[in-house]
């Protein structure tokens, strides 16, 4: 228990030594880059590219990475946030055999994994995975538990599982998890699948309705749903608005709706807008971001 990122941070501290590189898909999850730089390790970036309406990693340049003498850890994103990609099971197994030839160990993090919003079903790492890794995961995004704290973990290998404990309890103090998390995750794990599948098909709703709605007011960018996720990862770059310019818009629209460079270069021009909530939010949120895009343009 704790939070996936608590879990995370642990088990690289375990894996690896300071001045290690861990490897990250960009653009990543903000607390990704926080957690590996905040225990002084080092982002090995490996950037995803766009082919066509699919994000896709280089797996000759994931391989020349994953060679280097520093690169220690994978941590995977699967889904992964922002882009929403749902990873192929045979990109998932060329990544664990790469990482086995290459000695990296791999922590999968796989809070996003009922997010399931297209065709694409999710392939846990425990399916392809060979030598060392840990999968950490929590009900806090399926069943918006995060107020209660809460996450979960496979940690395969007993003497990893037994450092990782030592550390969490010892020499952390976090000797007992949250009561109240604990009985969340059981009841909504028991009792949630038919309220969850609810959910998939409405946030299916909100991810089309952005997409109409962003596609009639600005065809150039033609955004479509993602794979998973309630992220839109929106590419404003065939706009060609600056970021502050539009961030500024945004803010006299009173909207807030994070800017891609949070989430490393390699989301310059982006936007990531959240839609896990009431359509009628989504429709006013839209509505604003398409005001703001025109005045940033005017
Ligand atoms: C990929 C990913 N991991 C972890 C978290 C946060 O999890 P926790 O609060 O349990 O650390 C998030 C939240 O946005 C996330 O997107």
């Amino acid at each position: 228990m704790a939070s996936v990122i608590y879990m995370v941070a642990q088990m690289i501290r375990h894996w690896s030594e300071v001045g290690d590189e861990v490897l990250i898909h960009t653009p990543a999850y903000d607390a990704f880059y926080k957690t590996v730089y905040g225990n002084q390790r080092q982002v090995l970036e490996m950037p995803l590219q766009r082919v066509g309406l699919e994000w896709h990693c280089d797996m000759t340049a994931l391989a020349a990475k994953l060679a280097r003498p520093r690169c220690k850890i994978l941590l995977l994103c699967s889904p992964h946030n922002p882009t929403g990609k749902v990873w192929t099971a045979a990109e998932l197994q060329q990544m664990a055999e790469l990482c086995e030839r290459h000695h990296v160990r791999v922590i999968s993090d796989e809070i996003h994994m009922d997010m399931m919003v297209g065709d694409r079903p999710h392939t846990p790492w425990a399916r392809v995975a060979r030598g060392d890794w840990a999968l950490f995961t929590s009900a806090s995004k399926s069943f918006n538990l995060p107020g209660l704290t809460g996450a979960w973990g496979i940690i395969p290998q007993p003497d990893d599982r037994a450092a990782w404990f030592q550390a969490l309890k010892n020499a952390d103090g976090l000797s007992s998890p949250a009561v109240l998390a604990v009985a969340a995750h059981i009841a909504a794990y028991r009792h949630g699948a038919p309220w969850l599948d609810a959910l998939r098909d409405y946030l299916r709703g909100n991810l089309i309705l952005v997409a109409d709605r962003l596609n009639a007011a600005f065809p150039s960018l033609n955004w479509q749903p993602p794979q998973a996720t309630y992220l839109a990862w929106i590419d404003l770059n065939p706009l060609g608005i600056a970021e502050q310019t539009l961030q500024q818009a945004l803010i006299q629209q009173r909207v807030a709706i994070m800017p891609g460079s949070t989430y490393g270069s390699a989301g310059q021009g982006f936007l990531r807008l959240n839609v896990g909530c009431p359509r009628s939010k989504v429709e006013d949120g839209v509505s604003r971001l398409i005001a703001a895009i025109h005045a940033s343009s005017a």
